[in-house]
């Protein structure tokens, strides 16, 4: 029988200079949707996957992530006080079971496949999950859960997988399909960035994996590859072909939002703004007004 999925890695060691000078004191995971952390919308998907323990490799400058996990007793109080009931369960609903969370420092910034191995002694022989937070997924049925239970089926390790434009390829690892079932493909390699006319697919891999143990027995062997950095990709390509293991994606349905961008963060604004009934009127019309207005400007 397949191990469960019990843990997860969440790498957010990264310095988020994309977002500076804003990520000189907040860290990007941090920064909020509407009312929400980018790293409260990873930690209710991996929750609704089954995910009991939360591994997150940091670095300097991350304390207010760590803050953010603290139960509030004095602010639970005054909402008590208050009879501010919803956003008292709001608060509560945040609540991390003690014990549940651990840290682990990533001292130097080398690259995502390295700040996953820096959580290898808190994952023992089992499988496990690395959620990006900067990938916020919109779906019905939460990306990770769908993965989960395609793993249950497939075994391995699964890839979140969605579809780019040719142009967009060279941003992205890109796989190269054996076979394709479907909603799951079966992968035969995988390309890191490649040009339009190199990609072997359009398939593009998001910030959401299965792993098996094994990945991280590779990411132990292995030097720092492309720009010097110790890339994850290359670990999980080492998987393919393996006898009771291989390599999957998985076309998840929902929408990702690459809030590691300026531009995917404010598409996710709006998106999650217009999904809340009590900004959407207000919201909406609004952003029918500046459309208006940008189209008389022209
Ligand atoms: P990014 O490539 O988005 O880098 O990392 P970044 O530093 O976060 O942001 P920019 O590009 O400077 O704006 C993708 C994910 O991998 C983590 C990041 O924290 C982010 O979640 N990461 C990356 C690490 O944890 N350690 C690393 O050495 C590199």
């Amino acid at each position: 029988m397949k191990k469960k999925v019990t843990k997860a890695i969440f790498p957010v060691a990264g310095m988020g200079t994309r977002f500076l000078p804003a990520t000189k004191s907040v860290p990007k995971e941090i920064m909020t949707l509407v009312d929400r952390p980018l790293v409260q919308y990873a930690i209710d998907e991996a929750r609704a996957a089954g995910i009991k323990e939360f591994i997150f490799v940091t670095s300097r400058g991350k304390g207010a992530l760590e803050d953010y996990f603290d139960h509030a007793p004095q602010l639970e109080q005054e909402l008590r006080k208050k009879g501010k009931d919803a956003l008292l369960e709001t608060l509560k609903s945040t609540n991390m079971e003690s014990g549940a969370i651990a840290y682990i420092r990533q001292h130097r910034a080398l690259g995502l496949g390295h700040a996953v191995w820096c959580a290898r002694r808190l994952i023992a022989d089992e499988p496990f999950a690395v959620m990006l937070p900067d990938d916020v997924i919109a779906a019905d049925t939460p990306c990770l859960q769908q993965m989960v239970e395609a793993y249950e089926q497939t075994g391995g390790c699964m890839v979140a997988a969605m579809e780019v434009p040719p142009e967009k390829t060279s941003s992205y690892g890109i796989l190269d399909v054996e076979e394709d079932m479907g909603s799951v493909v079966k992968i035969k390699s995988m390309v890191e960035k490649p040009k339009a006319d190199e990609a072997p697919s359009n398939l593009a891999v998001i910030g959401r994996y299965i792993l098996t143990p094994s990945v991280l027995s590779n990411l132990n062997k292995m030097k720092s590859g492309a720009g010097g950095e110790i890339q994850l990709t290359d670990a999980i390509a080492q998987e393919i072909g393996k006898d009771n293991g291989g390599v999957y994606g998985l076309r998840f349905r929902g929408q990702r939002f690459d809030c590691g961008s300026k531009s995917g963060f404010l598409q996710a604004t709006v998106s999650f703004g217009l999904a809340r009934a009590e900004l959407r009127d207000d919201l909406a019309r609004y952003l029918h007004e500046v459309v208006a207005l940008d189209k008389a400007g022209q």
